[in-house]
Protein backbone atom coordinates (compact mmCIF):
# COMPACT_ATOMS: atom_id res chain seq x y z
CA UNK A 1 0.00 0.00 0.00
CA UNK A 2 1.48 3.54 -0.53
CA UNK A 3 1.56 6.22 1.78
CA UNK A 4 -1.17 8.29 -0.31
CA UNK A 5 -4.00 5.30 0.01
CA UNK A 6 -2.97 5.01 3.98
CA UNK A 7 -3.87 8.88 4.12
CA UNK A 8 -7.21 8.45 2.26
CA UNK A 9 -8.20 4.98 4.20
CA UNK A 10 -7.55 7.06 7.26
CA UNK A 11 -9.62 9.93 6.82
CA UNK A 12 -12.00 7.56 6.16
CA UNK A 13 -11.38 5.97 9.81
CA UNK A 14 -10.85 9.02 11.34
CA UNK A 15 -14.25 10.90 9.91
CA UNK A 16 -15.64 7.28 11.08
CA UNK A 17 -14.33 7.01 14.61
CA UNK A 18 -16.82 7.79 17.31
CA UNK A 19 -19.73 7.08 15.26
CA UNK A 20 -20.29 3.56 13.49
CA UNK A 21 -20.68 1.02 15.91
CA UNK A 22 -17.68 -1.16 16.71
CA UNK A 23 -17.45 -4.02 14.05
CA UNK A 24 -15.90 -7.20 15.10
CA UNK A 25 -12.08 -6.83 13.80
CA UNK A 26 -10.54 -10.43 14.69
CA UNK A 27 -9.32 -12.08 11.89
CA UNK A 28 -11.58 -14.47 10.01
CA UNK A 29 -8.26 -16.33 10.03
CA UNK A 30 -4.96 -15.08 11.42
CA UNK A 31 -2.22 -16.88 9.78
CA UNK A 32 -4.37 -15.52 5.96
CA UNK A 33 -4.55 -12.21 7.43
CA UNK A 34 -0.69 -11.64 8.36
CA UNK A 35 0.28 -13.49 5.18
CA UNK A 36 -1.59 -10.89 3.26
CA UNK A 37 -0.25 -8.55 5.37
CA UNK A 38 3.40 -9.28 5.03
CA UNK A 39 3.22 -10.31 1.41
CA UNK A 40 1.78 -6.65 0.78
CA UNK A 41 4.42 -5.28 2.94
CA UNK A 42 7.24 -7.09 1.43
CA UNK A 43 6.02 -5.76 -2.12
CA UNK A 44 5.88 -2.10 -0.28
CA UNK A 45 9.02 -2.21 1.34
CA UNK A 46 11.13 -4.76 0.16
CA UNK A 47 12.55 -8.04 1.83
CA UNK A 48 15.65 -6.28 3.80
CA UNK A 49 12.94 -4.56 5.79
CA UNK A 50 10.82 -7.08 5.75
CA UNK A 51 11.84 -10.64 6.28
CA UNK A 52 10.15 -13.99 6.68
CA UNK A 53 13.58 -16.24 7.25
CA UNK A 54 17.19 -15.28 8.03
CA UNK A 55 19.88 -14.75 9.94
CA UNK A 56 18.52 -11.69 10.95
CA UNK A 57 15.02 -13.28 11.40
CA UNK A 58 16.16 -15.93 13.72
CA UNK A 59 18.10 -13.43 15.89
CA UNK A 60 15.25 -11.13 16.40
CA UNK A 61 12.67 -13.39 17.09
CA UNK A 62 15.10 -15.96 19.23
CA UNK A 63 16.07 -12.85 21.00
CA UNK A 64 13.46 -12.30 23.61
CA UNK A 65 15.25 -12.04 27.29
CA UNK A 66 12.79 -14.62 28.65
CA UNK A 67 12.87 -17.87 26.46
CA UNK A 68 9.07 -18.52 26.25
CA UNK A 69 8.89 -15.33 24.25
CA UNK A 70 11.88 -16.53 22.32
CA UNK A 71 10.31 -19.90 20.72
CA UNK A 72 7.40 -17.72 18.38
CA UNK A 73 8.36 -17.44 14.92
CA UNK A 74 6.08 -14.67 13.64
CA UNK A 75 4.95 -14.79 9.90
CA UNK A 76 7.04 -11.57 8.87
CA UNK A 77 9.03 -9.20 10.93
CA UNK A 78 9.31 -5.38 9.94
CA UNK A 79 12.37 -3.67 10.90
CA UNK A 80 10.56 0.08 10.07
CA UNK A 81 13.92 2.81 9.48
CA UNK A 82 11.55 5.67 10.01
CA UNK A 83 7.83 6.26 11.11
CA UNK A 84 6.64 5.73 8.01
CA UNK A 85 7.64 2.34 7.89
CA UNK A 86 5.66 1.92 10.88
CA UNK A 87 3.05 4.14 9.02
CA UNK A 88 2.82 1.35 5.99
CA UNK A 89 3.05 -1.67 8.10
CA UNK A 90 0.32 -0.83 10.78
CA UNK A 91 -1.85 0.35 8.38
CA UNK A 92 -1.48 -2.55 6.42
CA UNK A 93 -1.78 -4.88 9.68
CA UNK A 94 -4.84 -2.76 10.45
CA UNK A 95 -6.48 -3.29 7.19
CA UNK A 96 -6.11 -7.05 6.65
CA UNK A 97 -6.95 -7.61 10.65
CA UNK A 98 -3.97 -9.19 11.40
CA UNK A 99 -2.13 -9.49 15.03
CA UNK A 100 0.96 -8.35 15.49
CA UNK A 101 3.66 -7.60 18.29
CA UNK A 102 5.80 -5.02 18.92
CA UNK A 103 9.47 -5.40 19.89
CA UNK A 104 11.77 -2.70 21.67
CA UNK A 105 14.49 -3.99 23.90
CA UNK A 106 12.82 -6.80 24.31
CA UNK A 107 12.58 -7.73 28.32
CA UNK A 108 8.49 -8.29 28.38
CA UNK A 109 8.17 -11.65 30.58
CA UNK A 110 4.98 -12.19 29.23
CA UNK A 111 3.95 -13.95 27.13
CA UNK A 112 3.42 -12.61 24.11
CA UNK A 113 3.79 -8.78 24.56
CA UNK A 114 6.82 -9.27 22.39
CA UNK A 115 6.80 -12.03 19.93
CA UNK A 116 3.98 -13.60 18.17
CA UNK A 117 3.13 -16.09 16.02
CA UNK A 118 0.74 -16.08 13.12
CA UNK A 119 1.52 -12.03 13.22
CA UNK A 120 3.19 -9.51 12.24
CA UNK A 121 6.13 -8.70 14.73
CA UNK A 122 7.91 -4.74 14.45
CA UNK A 123 11.50 -5.18 15.80
CA UNK A 124 13.19 -1.49 16.92
CA UNK A 125 16.10 -3.20 16.04
CA UNK A 126 17.70 -0.21 13.53
CA UNK A 127 16.10 2.75 14.99
CA UNK A 128 18.77 2.84 17.85
CA UNK A 129 19.91 6.23 17.57
CA UNK A 130 20.29 8.68 20.45
CA UNK A 131 21.30 12.33 20.34
CA UNK A 132 21.38 15.80 22.60
CA UNK A 133 20.07 19.00 21.76
CA UNK A 134 22.17 21.57 24.15
CA UNK A 135 19.78 24.27 22.78
CA UNK A 136 16.51 22.79 24.25
CA UNK A 137 18.09 20.35 26.71
CA UNK A 138 16.43 17.70 25.61
CA UNK A 139 18.11 13.74 24.63
CA UNK A 140 15.81 12.79 21.43
CA UNK A 141 15.33 8.50 21.39
CA UNK A 142 14.57 6.05 19.07
CA UNK A 143 12.80 3.41 20.19
CA UNK A 144 15.08 0.52 19.47
CA UNK A 145 18.14 1.83 21.85
CA UNK A 146 18.72 0.41 25.01
CA UNK A 147 19.17 2.47 27.82
CA UNK A 148 22.80 1.69 28.42
CA UNK A 149 23.37 2.84 24.79
CA UNK A 150 21.15 5.72 25.39
CA UNK A 151 23.48 6.91 28.03
CA UNK A 152 26.46 6.45 26.60
CA UNK A 153 26.03 8.25 24.35
CA UNK A 154 25.40 11.32 25.75
CA UNK A 155 27.58 10.89 28.90
CA UNK A 156 30.24 13.25 27.39
CA UNK A 157 27.52 16.14 27.86
CA UNK A 158 27.05 15.50 31.51
CA UNK A 159 23.80 14.52 30.85
CA UNK A 160 21.82 11.33 31.05
CA UNK A 161 18.21 10.44 31.25
CA UNK A 162 15.44 8.55 33.08
CA UNK A 163 15.76 5.44 31.87
CA UNK A 164 16.16 1.50 33.90
CA UNK A 165 18.42 0.60 36.01
CA UNK A 166 19.77 -2.15 33.96
CA UNK A 167 21.40 -1.63 31.04
CA UNK A 168 20.16 -4.05 28.55
CA UNK A 169 16.34 -2.67 28.73
CA UNK A 170 14.60 -0.81 26.09
CA UNK A 171 12.43 1.71 25.57
CA UNK A 172 9.34 0.03 26.24
CA UNK A 173 10.18 1.12 29.84
CA UNK A 174 8.27 4.49 29.41
CA UNK A 175 5.18 3.35 28.51
CA UNK A 176 5.07 1.60 31.96
CA UNK A 177 5.81 4.21 34.10
CA UNK A 178 9.54 3.79 34.47
CA UNK A 179 11.72 3.54 37.69
CA UNK A 180 15.19 4.85 37.36
CA UNK A 181 17.79 4.88 39.78
CA UNK A 182 17.08 8.90 40.35
CA UNK A 183 12.96 8.56 40.30
CA UNK A 184 13.28 9.76 43.71
CA UNK A 185 14.47 12.95 42.71
CA UNK A 186 13.16 13.57 38.75
CA UNK A 187 9.89 11.13 39.01
CA UNK A 188 8.86 8.37 37.35
CA UNK A 189 10.83 8.02 33.59
CA UNK A 190 7.99 8.63 31.62
CA UNK A 191 7.37 11.76 33.43
CA UNK A 192 10.43 13.18 31.72
CA UNK A 193 9.00 12.40 27.75
CA UNK A 194 8.82 15.80 26.26
CA UNK A 195 6.88 15.00 23.11
CA UNK A 196 6.10 11.31 21.33
CA UNK A 197 5.68 10.70 17.90
CA UNK A 198 3.25 8.03 17.89
CA UNK A 199 1.38 6.38 14.71
CA UNK A 200 -2.07 5.24 15.92
CA UNK A 201 -4.11 1.94 15.09
CA UNK A 202 -5.07 3.25 11.93
CA UNK A 203 -1.73 3.85 10.58
CA UNK A 204 -2.26 8.00 11.28
CA UNK A 205 1.05 9.66 12.57
CA UNK A 206 0.59 12.15 15.53
CA UNK A 207 3.25 14.67 17.89
CA UNK A 208 1.64 14.48 21.13
CA UNK A 209 2.92 16.66 23.76
CA UNK A 210 1.59 17.56 27.24
CA UNK A 211 -0.14 20.97 25.74
CA UNK A 212 -1.12 20.07 22.23
CA UNK A 213 -4.59 18.20 20.63
CA UNK A 214 -3.04 15.00 21.82
CA UNK A 215 -2.12 15.78 25.39
CA UNK A 216 -4.86 12.59 26.42
CA UNK A 217 -2.87 10.49 23.94
CA UNK A 218 0.50 11.77 25.60
CA UNK A 219 -0.75 11.21 29.28
CA UNK A 220 -2.44 7.91 28.16
CA UNK A 221 0.78 6.15 26.46
CA UNK A 222 2.70 6.72 30.24
CA UNK A 223 1.43 3.64 31.68
CA UNK A 224 -0.78 2.92 29.21
CA UNK A 225 2.08 0.35 27.73
CA UNK A 226 1.24 -0.96 24.19
CA UNK A 227 -2.32 -0.27 24.20
CA UNK A 228 -2.40 3.24 22.34
CA UNK A 229 -0.13 3.40 19.66
CA UNK A 230 3.14 2.72 18.58
CA UNK A 231 6.15 5.69 19.47
CA UNK A 232 8.51 6.10 16.90
CA UNK A 233 10.27 8.72 18.58
CA UNK A 234 10.99 10.45 22.11
CA UNK A 235 12.19 13.55 22.92
CA UNK A 236 13.40 12.88 26.88
CA UNK A 237 14.33 16.03 28.93
CA UNK A 238 17.92 15.55 29.92
CA UNK A 239 19.27 14.89 33.18
CA UNK A 240 22.31 16.67 34.55
CA UNK A 241 23.76 14.16 36.36
CA UNK A 242 27.13 14.92 35.48
CA UNK A 243 29.70 12.51 33.05
CA UNK A 244 31.33 9.15 33.90
CA UNK A 245 34.22 10.86 36.14
CA UNK A 246 31.83 12.75 38.65
CA UNK A 247 31.26 10.29 41.08
CA UNK A 248 28.47 12.55 43.18
CA UNK A 249 26.72 9.02 44.49
CA UNK A 250 28.34 6.71 47.16
CA UNK A 251 27.07 3.37 46.74
CA UNK A 252 26.53 0.03 49.16
CA UNK A 253 25.89 -3.54 47.22
CA UNK A 254 25.22 -5.56 50.06
CA UNK A 255 24.62 -9.49 50.45
CA UNK A 256 23.41 -11.04 53.36
CA UNK A 257 22.49 -14.55 54.20
CA UNK A 258 19.00 -15.77 53.48
CA UNK A 259 18.31 -16.12 57.53
CA UNK A 260 18.33 -12.72 57.36
CA UNK A 261 15.55 -12.09 55.30
CA UNK A 262 13.08 -11.55 58.15
CA UNK A 263 14.95 -8.63 59.41
CA UNK A 264 15.37 -6.84 55.83
CA UNK A 265 11.95 -7.39 55.39
CA UNK A 266 11.17 -5.22 58.57
CA UNK A 267 14.35 -2.72 57.48
CA UNK A 268 12.72 -2.09 54.03
CA UNK A 269 9.10 -1.90 55.35
CA UNK A 270 10.36 0.77 57.90
CA UNK A 271 13.06 2.56 54.86
CA UNK A 272 9.22 2.92 53.09
CA UNK A 273 7.69 4.33 55.74
CA UNK A 274 10.13 7.03 56.89
CA UNK A 275 12.61 7.73 54.98
CA UNK A 276 11.75 10.82 52.91
CA UNK A 277 15.36 11.75 50.98
CA UNK A 278 14.66 12.14 47.64
CA UNK A 279 18.66 11.44 47.33
CA UNK A 280 18.75 7.94 48.94
CA UNK A 281 17.84 5.09 46.78
CA UNK A 282 17.39 1.53 47.59
CA UNK A 283 16.23 -1.48 45.73
CA UNK A 284 16.18 -4.67 47.82
CA UNK A 285 16.69 -8.23 45.69
CA UNK A 286 15.24 -11.12 48.52
CA UNK A 287 16.34 -14.26 46.59
CA UNK A 288 15.17 -17.96 48.18
CA UNK A 289 16.21 -20.25 46.15
CA UNK A 290 17.02 -23.97 45.59
CA UNK A 291 20.36 -23.16 44.95
CA UNK A 292 21.75 -19.94 46.94
CA UNK A 293 19.81 -18.89 49.60
CA UNK A 294 21.02 -14.96 49.87
CA UNK A 295 19.77 -11.36 49.65
CA UNK A 296 21.07 -8.81 47.87
CA UNK A 297 20.71 -4.80 48.65
CA UNK A 298 21.69 -1.84 46.23
CA UNK A 299 21.96 1.01 48.58
CA UNK A 300 22.99 4.45 46.98
CA UNK A 301 22.92 8.28 48.33
CA UNK A 302 23.71 11.37 46.24
CA UNK A 303 26.77 12.22 48.58
CA UNK A 304 29.87 11.48 49.90
CA UNK A 305 29.06 8.26 52.05
CA UNK A 306 25.68 6.84 53.38
CA UNK A 307 24.20 8.16 56.28
CA UNK A 308 23.21 6.18 58.80
CA UNK A 309 20.29 8.25 60.05
CA UNK A 310 18.90 6.40 56.22
CA UNK A 311 20.50 3.07 56.14
CA UNK A 312 20.89 2.26 59.46
CA UNK A 313 18.86 -0.85 59.79
CA UNK A 314 20.92 -2.15 56.12
CA UNK A 315 23.85 -1.54 57.86
CA UNK A 316 23.74 -3.29 61.04
CA UNK A 317 22.27 -6.37 59.82
CA UNK A 318 25.17 -9.17 59.38
CA UNK A 319 26.10 -9.22 56.24
CA UNK A 320 28.01 -11.75 53.96
CA UNK A 321 30.12 -9.20 51.94
CA UNK A 322 29.59 -5.78 50.58
CA UNK A 323 31.37 -3.13 48.10
CA UNK A 324 31.23 0.37 49.06
CA UNK A 325 32.31 2.90 46.70
CA UNK A 326 31.88 6.49 45.19
CA UNK A 327 30.39 5.91 41.95
CA UNK A 328 28.73 8.71 39.46
CA UNK A 329 25.24 8.20 37.83
CA UNK A 330 26.42 6.95 34.93
CA UNK A 331 28.32 3.89 36.88
CA UNK A 332 25.38 3.22 38.99
CA UNK A 333 23.44 2.70 35.75
CA UNK A 334 26.13 0.20 34.05
CA UNK A 335 26.15 -1.96 37.56
CA UNK A 336 23.18 -4.28 36.14
CA UNK A 337 23.12 -5.57 32.44
CA UNK A 338 19.87 -7.96 32.78
CA UNK A 339 21.14 -9.54 29.37
CA UNK A 340 21.36 -12.97 30.51
CA UNK A 341 19.17 -15.02 28.27
CA UNK A 342 18.39 -18.86 28.10
CA UNK A 343 15.29 -19.12 31.18
CA UNK A 344 11.84 -18.82 30.59
CA UNK A 345 10.91 -15.95 33.18
CA UNK A 346 7.31 -14.78 34.90
CA UNK A 347 6.74 -11.61 36.76
CA UNK A 348 3.85 -10.72 39.10
CA UNK A 349 3.75 -7.65 40.57
CA UNK A 350 2.20 -6.15 43.99
CA UNK A 351 2.33 -2.66 45.76
CA UNK A 352 2.43 -2.59 49.37
CA UNK A 353 2.85 0.46 51.85
CA UNK A 354 5.72 0.26 54.43
CA UNK A 355 3.46 -2.08 56.91
CA UNK A 356 6.16 -4.59 59.10
CA UNK A 357 3.11 -7.68 58.63
CA UNK A 358 2.48 -6.86 54.84
CA UNK A 359 6.24 -7.31 53.89
CA UNK A 360 6.55 -10.31 56.57
CA UNK A 361 3.46 -12.35 55.30
CA UNK A 362 4.15 -11.59 51.71
CA UNK A 363 7.68 -13.04 52.22
CA UNK A 364 6.41 -15.63 53.96
CA UNK A 365 3.50 -16.48 51.06
CA UNK A 366 6.63 -16.26 48.87
CA UNK A 367 8.75 -18.98 50.89
CA UNK A 368 5.73 -21.39 50.92
CA UNK A 369 5.28 -21.23 47.14
CA UNK A 370 9.05 -21.02 46.68
CA UNK A 371 9.41 -24.56 48.82
CA UNK A 372 6.63 -26.37 47.13
CA UNK A 373 7.84 -25.65 43.50
CA UNK A 374 11.46 -25.86 44.55
CA UNK A 375 12.13 -28.50 41.74
CA UNK A 376 10.38 -26.59 39.06
CA UNK A 377 11.81 -23.32 39.59
CA UNK A 378 15.65 -22.12 39.55
CA UNK A 379 15.39 -19.19 41.18
CA UNK A 380 12.27 -16.55 42.84
CA UNK A 381 13.36 -13.13 43.78
CA UNK A 382 10.99 -10.86 45.53
CA UNK A 383 12.65 -7.38 44.20
CA UNK A 384 11.32 -4.17 46.24
CA UNK A 385 11.44 -0.29 44.80
CA UNK A 386 10.71 1.91 47.04
CA UNK A 387 7.95 4.97 45.70
CA UNK A 388 8.62 7.80 47.72
CA UNK A 389 6.30 10.76 47.54
CA UNK A 390 9.21 12.55 46.46
CA UNK A 391 8.72 10.85 43.29
CA UNK A 392 5.01 11.84 42.69
CA UNK A 393 6.17 15.20 43.61
CA UNK A 394 8.78 15.90 41.20
CA UNK A 395 6.07 13.99 38.27
CA UNK A 396 3.69 17.12 39.59
CA UNK A 397 5.65 19.29 38.16
CA UNK A 398 5.84 18.08 34.99
CA UNK A 399 2.79 16.49 33.69
CA UNK A 400 0.69 13.63 35.20
CA UNK A 401 1.21 10.30 33.77
CA UNK A 402 -1.51 7.65 33.63
CA UNK A 403 -0.86 5.12 36.81
CA UNK A 404 -1.85 8.63 39.22
CA UNK A 405 -0.23 9.08 43.00
CA UNK A 406 -1.78 7.62 45.37
CA UNK A 407 -0.79 9.58 48.25
CA UNK A 408 0.99 7.75 50.51
CA UNK A 409 4.78 6.53 49.89
CA UNK A 410 4.89 2.25 48.90
CA UNK A 411 6.83 0.09 47.28
CA UNK A 412 6.65 -1.66 44.33
CA UNK A 413 6.89 -5.44 44.87
CA UNK A 414 8.16 -7.69 41.84
CA UNK A 415 8.30 -11.52 42.02
CA UNK A 416 10.10 -13.17 39.51
CA UNK A 417 10.57 -16.44 38.97
CA UNK A 418 12.86 -17.99 36.87
CA UNK A 419 12.35 -21.66 35.69
CA UNK A 420 15.20 -24.16 34.78
CA UNK A 421 17.64 -23.65 32.05
CA UNK A 422 16.05 -24.58 28.58
CA UNK A 423 12.71 -25.49 30.19
CA UNK A 424 10.25 -23.86 26.90
CA UNK A 425 6.87 -24.93 28.85
CA UNK A 426 5.69 -23.70 32.59
CA UNK A 427 4.21 -25.85 34.32
CA UNK A 428 0.50 -25.55 35.23
CA UNK A 429 0.91 -26.48 38.35
CA UNK A 430 3.07 -23.68 39.04
CA UNK A 431 1.06 -21.22 37.39
CA UNK A 432 -1.46 -21.97 39.60
CA UNK A 433 0.94 -21.60 42.41
CA UNK A 434 1.46 -18.00 41.39
CA UNK A 435 -1.76 -17.10 41.37
CA UNK A 436 -2.49 -18.28 44.30
CA UNK A 437 0.55 -16.18 45.74
CA UNK A 438 -0.56 -13.02 44.37
CA UNK A 439 -4.09 -13.45 45.55
CA UNK A 440 -2.51 -14.06 48.88
CA UNK A 441 -0.45 -10.80 48.80
CA UNK A 442 -2.48 -7.99 47.27
CA UNK A 443 -1.86 -4.40 46.75
CA UNK A 444 -2.19 -2.30 49.89
CA UNK A 445 -5.31 -0.65 49.72
CA UNK A 446 -5.69 2.59 47.15
CA UNK A 447 -2.34 1.82 45.79
CA UNK A 448 -2.01 1.33 41.92
CA UNK A 449 -0.33 -2.38 40.66
CA UNK A 450 3.16 -1.57 38.07
CA UNK A 451 2.17 -2.54 34.64
CA UNK A 452 6.04 -3.59 33.81
CA UNK A 453 6.53 -5.75 36.69
CA UNK A 454 3.19 -7.77 36.30
CA UNK A 455 1.76 -11.07 35.22
CA UNK A 456 -0.52 -10.79 32.33
CA UNK A 457 -3.18 -12.31 34.23
CA UNK A 458 -3.73 -9.19 36.47
CA UNK A 459 -5.66 -6.21 35.70
CA UNK A 460 -3.16 -3.16 36.32
CA UNK A 461 -5.22 -0.72 34.69
CA UNK A 462 -7.87 -1.42 37.12
CA UNK A 463 -5.90 -0.16 40.13
CA UNK A 464 -5.02 3.02 38.32
CA UNK A 465 -6.98 5.93 40.36
CA UNK A 466 -7.85 7.84 36.72
CA UNK A 467 -9.04 4.17 35.44
CA UNK A 468 -12.07 5.79 34.24
CA UNK A 469 -10.11 8.67 31.79
CA UNK A 470 -7.75 5.87 30.53
CA UNK A 471 -10.64 3.78 29.39
CA UNK A 472 -11.96 6.59 27.72
CA UNK A 473 -8.74 7.88 25.82
CA UNK A 474 -8.41 4.21 24.52
CA UNK A 475 -11.89 4.33 23.77
CA UNK A 476 -11.36 7.28 21.23
CA UNK A 477 -8.00 6.66 20.05
CA UNK A 478 -9.14 2.91 19.10
CA UNK A 479 -13.13 2.52 18.89
CA UNK A 480 -12.95 -0.39 16.79
CA UNK A 481 -10.99 -2.13 19.97
CA UNK A 482 -8.64 -3.29 17.26
CA UNK A 483 -5.03 -3.43 19.50
CA UNK A 484 -7.45 -5.41 22.41
CA UNK A 485 -8.67 -8.07 19.88
CA UNK A 486 -4.82 -7.79 17.41
CA UNK A 487 -1.94 -7.12 19.60
CA UNK A 488 -1.08 -9.12 23.08
CA UNK A 489 -0.91 -6.16 26.27
CA UNK A 490 -2.36 -5.58 29.83
CA UNK A 491 -6.00 -6.37 29.84
CA UNK A 492 -8.46 -5.04 31.31
CA UNK A 493 -9.37 -1.69 28.82
C1 LIG B 1 16.38 -7.53 33.99
C2 LIG B 1 15.28 -6.51 34.06
C3 LIG B 1 15.48 -5.32 34.73
C4 LIG B 1 14.46 -4.37 34.80
N1 LIG B 1 14.70 -3.20 35.45
C5 LIG B 1 13.74 -2.25 35.48
C6 LIG B 1 13.97 -0.99 36.10
O1 LIG B 1 15.02 -0.72 36.64
N2 LIG B 1 12.96 -0.09 36.10
C7 LIG B 1 11.77 -0.35 35.51
O2 LIG B 1 10.91 0.52 35.53
N3 LIG B 1 11.53 -1.53 34.91
C8 LIG B 1 12.48 -2.47 34.88
N4 LIG B 1 12.22 -3.66 34.27
C9 LIG B 1 10.91 -3.88 33.65
C10 LIG B 1 10.91 -3.25 32.26
O3 LIG B 1 10.60 -1.88 32.39
C11 LIG B 1 9.85 -3.86 31.37
O4 LIG B 1 10.15 -5.22 31.18
C12 LIG B 1 9.76 -3.13 30.04
O5 LIG B 1 8.54 -3.49 29.43
C13 LIG B 1 10.91 -3.48 29.12
O6 LIG B 1 10.91 -2.70 27.96
P1 LIG B 1 11.71 -3.26 26.68
O7 LIG B 1 11.69 -2.22 25.65
O8 LIG B 1 13.04 -3.76 27.14
O9 LIG B 1 10.87 -4.48 26.36
P2 LIG B 1 9.84 -4.96 25.15
O10 LIG B 1 9.39 -6.30 25.59
O11 LIG B 1 10.43 -4.83 23.82
O12 LIG B 1 8.69 -3.90 25.28
C14 LIG B 1 7.83 -3.89 26.39
C15 LIG B 1 6.38 -3.74 25.97
O13 LIG B 1 6.21 -2.46 25.40
C16 LIG B 1 5.78 -2.56 24.05
N5 LIG B 1 6.53 -1.56 23.30
C17 LIG B 1 7.87 -1.41 23.30
N6 LIG B 1 8.21 -0.35 22.54
C18 LIG B 1 7.07 0.15 22.06
C19 LIG B 1 6.77 1.26 21.21
N7 LIG B 1 7.74 2.03 20.73
N8 LIG B 1 5.48 1.51 20.92
C20 LIG B 1 4.50 0.73 21.42
N9 LIG B 1 4.71 -0.33 22.21
C21 LIG B 1 5.99 -0.61 22.53
C22 LIG B 1 6.11 -3.96 23.61
O14 LIG B 1 5.21 -4.37 22.63
C23 LIG B 1 5.96 -4.73 24.90
O15 LIG B 1 4.60 -5.05 25.11
C24 LIG B 1 13.22 -4.62 34.19
C25 LIG B 1 13.02 -5.82 33.51
C26 LIG B 1 14.02 -6.75 33.44
C27 LIG B 1 13.75 -8.01 32.72
C1 LIG C 1 -15.42 -12.13 16.80
O1 LIG C 1 -15.08 -13.23 15.98
C2 LIG C 1 -14.27 -14.20 16.59
C3 LIG C 1 -13.86 -15.25 15.56
O2 LIG C 1 -14.56 -15.14 14.39
C4 LIG C 1 -15.00 -14.78 17.79
O3 LIG C 1 -14.17 -15.72 18.43
C5 LIG C 1 -15.36 -13.68 18.75
O4 LIG C 1 -16.10 -14.20 19.84
C6 LIG C 1 -16.14 -12.58 18.06
N1 LIG C 1 -16.29 -11.47 18.98
C7 LIG C 1 -17.45 -10.83 19.13
C8 LIG C 1 -17.44 -9.68 20.09
O5 LIG C 1 -18.47 -11.14 18.52
C1 LIG D 1 16.87 -20.02 11.10
O1 LIG D 1 16.23 -20.92 11.99
C2 LIG D 1 15.62 -22.01 11.32
C3 LIG D 1 14.80 -22.78 12.33
O2 LIG D 1 15.48 -22.93 13.53
C4 LIG D 1 16.73 -22.84 10.67
O3 LIG D 1 16.14 -23.94 10.01
C5 LIG D 1 17.47 -21.98 9.70
O4 LIG D 1 18.56 -22.68 9.16
C6 LIG D 1 18.00 -20.72 10.36
N1 LIG D 1 18.53 -19.83 9.34
C7 LIG D 1 19.70 -19.24 9.44
C8 LIG D 1 20.15 -18.44 8.28
O5 LIG D 1 20.38 -19.28 10.46
C1 LIG E 1 19.92 -2.25 9.80
O1 LIG E 1 20.25 -1.51 8.67
C2 LIG E 1 21.50 -1.85 8.09
C3 LIG E 1 21.72 -0.95 6.89
O2 LIG E 1 21.43 0.37 7.18
C4 LIG E 1 21.50 -3.30 7.69
O3 LIG E 1 22.77 -3.66 7.20
C5 LIG E 1 21.15 -4.17 8.89
O4 LIG E 1 21.01 -5.47 8.48
C6 LIG E 1 19.85 -3.70 9.51
N1 LIG E 1 19.60 -4.44 10.71
C7 LIG E 1 18.42 -4.93 11.03
C8 LIG E 1 18.29 -5.60 12.37
O5 LIG E 1 17.49 -4.83 10.27
C1 LIG F 1 3.45 21.13 22.26
O1 LIG F 1 3.61 21.33 20.87
C2 LIG F 1 3.18 22.60 20.42
C3 LIG F 1 3.40 22.67 18.93
O2 LIG F 1 2.96 21.50 18.31
C4 LIG F 1 3.96 23.70 21.10
O3 LIG F 1 3.45 24.96 20.70
C5 LIG F 1 3.83 23.56 22.61
O4 LIG F 1 4.67 24.50 23.24
C6 LIG F 1 4.26 22.15 23.02
N1 LIG F 1 4.03 21.98 24.45
C7 LIG F 1 4.96 21.52 25.27
C8 LIG F 1 4.57 21.40 26.71
O5 LIG F 1 6.05 21.15 24.89
C1 LIG G 1 14.23 -19.15 52.32
O1 LIG G 1 14.19 -18.38 53.48
C2 LIG G 1 13.62 -19.03 54.60
C3 LIG G 1 13.56 -18.04 55.72
O2 LIG G 1 14.80 -17.44 55.92
C4 LIG G 1 14.39 -20.28 54.95
O3 LIG G 1 13.74 -20.96 55.99
C5 LIG G 1 14.49 -21.18 53.73
O4 LIG G 1 15.29 -22.26 54.00
C6 LIG G 1 15.06 -20.38 52.55
N1 LIG G 1 15.23 -21.22 51.36
C7 LIG G 1 14.26 -21.74 50.64
C8 LIG G 1 14.67 -22.60 49.52
O5 LIG G 1 13.09 -21.52 50.85
C1 LIG H 1 1.62 -23.10 50.07
O1 LIG H 1 1.61 -23.26 48.65
C2 LIG H 1 0.85 -24.36 48.21
C3 LIG H 1 1.03 -24.47 46.69
O2 LIG H 1 0.53 -23.33 46.02
C4 LIG H 1 -0.61 -24.20 48.57
O3 LIG H 1 -1.34 -25.34 48.19
C5 LIG H 1 -0.72 -23.98 50.07
O4 LIG H 1 -2.06 -23.67 50.39
C6 LIG H 1 0.18 -22.84 50.51
N1 LIG H 1 0.14 -22.71 51.94
C7 LIG H 1 -0.16 -21.57 52.52
C8 LIG H 1 -0.16 -21.58 54.02
O5 LIG H 1 -0.44 -20.54 51.90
Amino acid sequence: MLLSNIISLLACVVTVAGQISPTNSTAVNAQTAAAQACAELQSDLGSTIVEASGAEYNATSQGPWSLFNSLDRPTCIVYPRTATHVQLAMASIFQHKSHYAVQAGAHSPMIGWNSINDGVLISFANMTSTSYNPVTDTVTVQPGVHWGDAMAAVEAYGVSVLGGRASDIGTGLLLGGGISFISPLYGWSADSIKEMDVVLVTGQLVTANATNTYADLFHALKGGANRFGIVTRYKLNAIHTGTKDNKNWFSGIIVYPGSSSVALSKASARYIREVTDPKAVVILNTINLTAVDANTVYLFYNGAGLPPGIFGDFLSIPRTSQTLSPLSYYDMSNLISGAARGNGQQFGASSWVGDESTFLEGYNHLVNFTQTFAADLLSSYLIISPIPQSQWAATASRSPNAIGDPGVAYATINFNLIYPTGLTIRPKDVNNGFKLLLSQTPPSPGLPLYVNECDASQNVFGTYPNFATLQKTYAKYDPLRFNVEHTVGPIGL
